[in-house]
């Protein structure tokens, strides 16, 4: 049996245009009004005070004109000093040929901004010369440059290797293009998505897309088509040169670090100008079969709206963590503090239910353990290295989310500590699905990567669990891992959480707090609510 969602919206996929207007998160994304599978695609649109509770509204953008008949696809907002809004989206013509174009609200009054205008002399740009017809989408947020102009990147691939074209223009209309390239990559294939932004090394805030300068450091976010990944860099960018240096390019690694390693993809930010943050999205594909979806009539969810900051501790990764607003569902709680779990073992929690659950725990490994624990010349894998079922000597700990009292399914969210032949320790944090369903039609892959500990740092974790969704957040949310996981038994009123310690040469002392969530108020739009 598949269960839905209490917390998130449902959608197709990308994300598109997010942005605060008068009072209102608004929330575009691509949507396919005739099925639950990818095609036909025009603008869903959905408004909420809180990113939270939902109302959606009718289609913002169909696929009504020739240069957008193949499909509206993914598009940003940019909101002008003066208080207009500008949306650039890619439109797959009547000859399946990706070009940009420009709409804005019809009424700039209309706080909901239930009404849009294309532009009549759409499109406004056409894939250049070079570029091939079906590798030119998805406009960015423009950002402003000293001469006062606009600037926008849009993904691309030339050969096999994936770049960011860019364009300035004063009017949204014309463009005059940049030769230079913003940033490009040998070997990585189409970009999708791409996504380029400030962050602070100073401060807490989020940053407008249009400040620059020695505080900052930009993000390049790229979804990669071939692997259906989102990965970003961080790094410096030079208005002048129209260029972006990523930092790691001294480790050789282009654009190597995952926002998620689950199942997150053609994600968006934006400046949240009321809360002054930066809030991302993600869209949160399926990871059961099409035929499944197709039976239960919907596929695909957005992740819970993400704050992303730079980590001033590391200075090399970003970090993200829900907003404070989801605090608003919690209900009761449940607190457990210095449990012991020994080796080999299994530790029921005494909650109530447990398929909608926000649980933040700590993990400490003893200390004589660490010491004496023997050298390891393996590396640990995450995805490669046996799950959550193979011991090591000091890992893996941590929790099954919606497991049944029998554990026949299971979904283990785990550090795994090992010690280098350097003596220091790495630690994985891993999300395995390999045991969460006795259905065998969904995927059922481990995920997870290495998170960095800094010295006197406890083992931190977050998860929030939805039903089939599963966010893990470690860290502080250095590394995160949204899981998709369909179980046939552990639902409803049989969901329960445990702790588990599959460590051999260390008892693990875990302290948490759980608490029960409410299901937010997503209110569906009928044809009548407009009046
Ligand atoms: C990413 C993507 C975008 C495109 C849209 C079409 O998932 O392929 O590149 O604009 O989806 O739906």
């Amino acid at each position: 049996m598949m269960v839905e969602s209490g917390l998130l919206l449902c959608s197709f996929s990308d994300p598109n245009g997010p942005m605060y207007y008068k009072g209102w998160y608004h929330f575009f994304y691509q949507y396919n009004p005739n099925g639950a599978v990818w095609g036909d695609i025009v603008w869903g649109h959905a408004v909420s005070r809180d990113m939270i509770h939902w109302l959606h509204l009718p289609l913002a953008m169909v696929a009504d004109q020739w240069y957008d008949s193949n499909g509206v696809w993914t598009g940003s907002a940019t909101i002008l000093p003066d208080g207009q809004v500008i949306m650039l989206y890619t439109g797959s013509t009547n000859e399946t040929v990706q070009v940009q174009n420009l709409a804005y609200p019809a009424d700039l009054n209309d706080p909901l901004l239930v009404d849009w205008i294309k532009y009549p002399a759409n499109p406004v740009l056409v894939p250049p010369p070079g570029i091939l017809p079906k590798d030119f989408r998805d406009p960015t947020t423009a950002w402003l440059t000293s001469e006062g102009k606009w600037r926008i990147t849009i993904g691309s691939k030339i050969n096999k290797t994936g770049v960011a074209l860019v364009y300035d223009t004063v009017d949204f209309k014309t463009y005059e293009r940049k030769e230079d390239l913003l940033d490009a990559v040998p070997g990585t294939g189409m970009w999708e998505c791409v996504d380029f932004f400030p962050v602070s090394m100073k401060s807490e805030n989020g940053l407008d897309t249009s400040v620059n300068g020695e505080e900052v450091k930009h993000v390049m976010k790229v979804s990669l088509d071939d692997d259906r990944h989102d990965y970003y860099s961080l790094g410096n960018y030079d208005e002048k040169k129209v260029k972006f240096t990523a930092d790691d390019l001294k480790n050789d690694v282009g654009i190597g670090l995952r926002y998620d390693y689950g199942i997150f993809y053609a994600s968006k930010t934006f400046y949240d100008q009321k809360k002054d943050r930066r809030v991302l999205w993600g869209w949160i594909g399926e990871s059961d079969s099409e035929y499944a979806d197709v039976a239960k009539g919907w596929a695909s969810v957005q992740s819970i709206p993400r704050i992303v900051k730079l980590d001033k501790k590391t200075g090399s990764n970003l970090l993200q963590w829900p907003v404070a607003e989801v605090e608003s569902l919690r209900l009761k709680s449940d607190e457990f503090k210095n449990l012991k779990v020994k080796p080999g073992s299994v530790v029921s929690l005494d909650i109530d239910t447990a398929t909608q659950l926000d649980i933040l725990a700590e993990f400490e490994i003893e200390k004589e353990a660490l010491e004496k624990t023997a050298h390891s010349n393996v590396e640990y894998e995450c995805s490669n290295s046996g799950g959550a079922s193979k011991r090591g000597a000091l890992g893996p700990f941590g929790l099954y989310v919606l497991a049944d009292g029998a554990l026949s399914e299971y979904t283990p969210v785990y550090f795994y500590v090992v010690k280098g032949s350097d003596g220091k320790l790495k630690t994985s944090f891993c999300s395995d699905q390999s045991r969460s369903s006795l259905a065998n039609d969904v995927h059922k892959q481990i995920y997870g990567s290495v998170v960095p500990v800094l010295e006197g740092e406890k083992l931190s974790l977050r998860i929030l669990v939805d039903h089939s969704i599963v966010e893990s957040f470690a860290q502080g949310g250095r590394t995160c891992i949204t899981s998709r996981v369909y179980p046939t038994r552990a639902i409803y009123g049989a969901a329960r959480l445990f702790l588990f310690n599959n460590a051999i040469e260390t008892n693990v002392t875990a302290s948490l707090k759980v608490w029960q969530m409410n299901s937010a108020f997503i209110r569906p739009y009928h044809p009548d609510q407009k009046s």
